[in-house]
């Protein structure tokens, strides 16, 4: 962008500093006005805005802002934009400490080139490091396809350090776009994935090719949106209806969970008698035992109140999983669901039940 020479050439310090300041606010702007109003217009917020709404005010601190792809192919040295993409960096909710990479739709619709990519990893390295929470947040194409095999080689990188970073701490994926190719294989294997009615999709590969190959028409929504994933893949764990509503889900999700797998989950003042009695669930567990019940209620009687948090409800409903606090400590939940199938496990349920498990044995969740 000739940043530094123009940088060098000025004598007048007010005008360094009015470049500074021109240089800072296209960087803040990402692809710039008319794709932000794109963005908008397809009912999504901004990767900024989404980190806004996410974080504590004023806790988040970016890193490597100023970072630009170095590809010449495809005409990508006319189409330079600082921050390659994406934004990154530490942040505070409920003050305590996450790192986090948001993928700008605005420059070249989120696709991850190689720079992109360093900086997801820096982020995902930094919090492994740190020992504090990772959240992504998804709204890519896929490989930038001009990049070509250094777009991979980014990913590679990003999926190794999922896997380092699994059991050691929490990795969150929030998915508001598209999330296409290279891009869905990171979030299918963090902790929890979120996801949005209407904007959000995961898919390897999209409509078009599937229509290419196999003749099959099929939507983007029916083929990887919220519901599908919600209900028949079982590869999202939350489902909300907008963005606002999903962010504020993560940060409820975070309340539960410790910073890393040497803490202990934080301890929150208990809103619940501890010593009091249930006579409730004389009326909520039939004595007849082939009547059906919902065992939700039963969690809902025994744990703090409205304090679980259900996860995959709308997935293998014989086993009900989730989150809840019982005198003001985390626990996590696992239980047979007689409204569904009799609750006999099979295969959907188990694969629930059993991941779920392990992520509470890593994190120091009695269960
Ligand atoms: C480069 C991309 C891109 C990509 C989108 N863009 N995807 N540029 N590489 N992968 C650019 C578009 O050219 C466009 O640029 C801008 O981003 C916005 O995209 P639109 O298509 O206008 O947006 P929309 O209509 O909302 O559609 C979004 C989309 C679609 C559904 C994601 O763009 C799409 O199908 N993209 C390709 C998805 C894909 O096949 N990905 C797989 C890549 S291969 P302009 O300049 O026009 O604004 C892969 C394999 C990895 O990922 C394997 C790893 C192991």
């Amino acid at each position: 962008m000739g940043t530094q020479s123009s940088l060098n050439s000025s004598s007048d310090p007010s005008s360094a500093m009015a470049h500074y300041h021109q240089q800072r606010q296209k960087m803040l702007e990402g692809g710039g006005e008319s794709q932000i109003k794109k963005q908008h217009a397809k009912g999504k917020i901004t990767a900024r805005e989404r980190i806004e709404a996410l974080t504590d005010p004023y806790s988040f601190v970016e890193q490597q802002s100023y970072i630009e792809s170095r590809s010449t192919s495809f005409g990508l040295d006319r189409k330079r934009f600082y921050g390659d993409g994406v934004v990154s960096g530490s942040a505070q909710i409920d003050g305590r400490q996450i790192h986090l990479a948001a993928q700008d739709f605005t420059v070249l619709g989120g696709s991850l080139g190689e720079m992109h990519a360093v900086r997801i990893a820096e982020a995902q390295e930094a919090a492994m490091r740190t020992g504090t929470p990772f959240i992504q947040i998804n709204d890519s194409g896929g490989a930038r396809i001009q990049e070509g095999i250094l777009s991979l080689q980014g990913y590679g990188r990003i999926f190794k350090n999922n896997t380092l970073a699994s059991g050691l701490i929490p990795q969150i994926s929030v998915i508001v776009g598209p999330c296409a190719g290279g891009a869905v294989y990171s979030p299918a294997i963090t902790d929890f994935i979120f996801m949005v009615d209407t904007i959000s999709q995961m898919y390897i590969t999209g409509p078009d090719v599937i229509r290419a190959v196999t003749g099959e028409q099929v939507s983007h929504q029916d083929l990887g949106g919220a519901v599908p994933h919600s209900a028949t893949s079982g590869v999202a764990h939350f489902r909300y209806s907008n963005e606002q509503g999903c962010l504020k889900g993560v940060r409820t999700l975070l309340s539960y969970l410790p910073l890393n797998n040497r803490e202990h989950p934080p301890w929150h003042e208990a809103a619940d008698n501890g010593d009091r009695l249930t006579p409730e669930l004389h009326q909520i567990v039939p004595t007849a035992e082939k009547k059906p019940y919902d065992i939700r209620e039963v969690i809902n009687v025994v744990c703090d109140n409205g304090s679980f948090l259900e996860i995959q409800a709308e997935y293998a409903p014989n086993v009900v999983i989730g989150l809840a606090r019982l005198a003001g400590r985390t626990i996590g939940l696992f239980a047979n669901q007689t409204q569904a199938y009799a609750a006999a496990l099979d295969i959907n349920a188990s694969d629930k039940g059993a991941r779920f498990l392990r992520f509470c044995d890593a994190f120091n969740i009695p269960i």
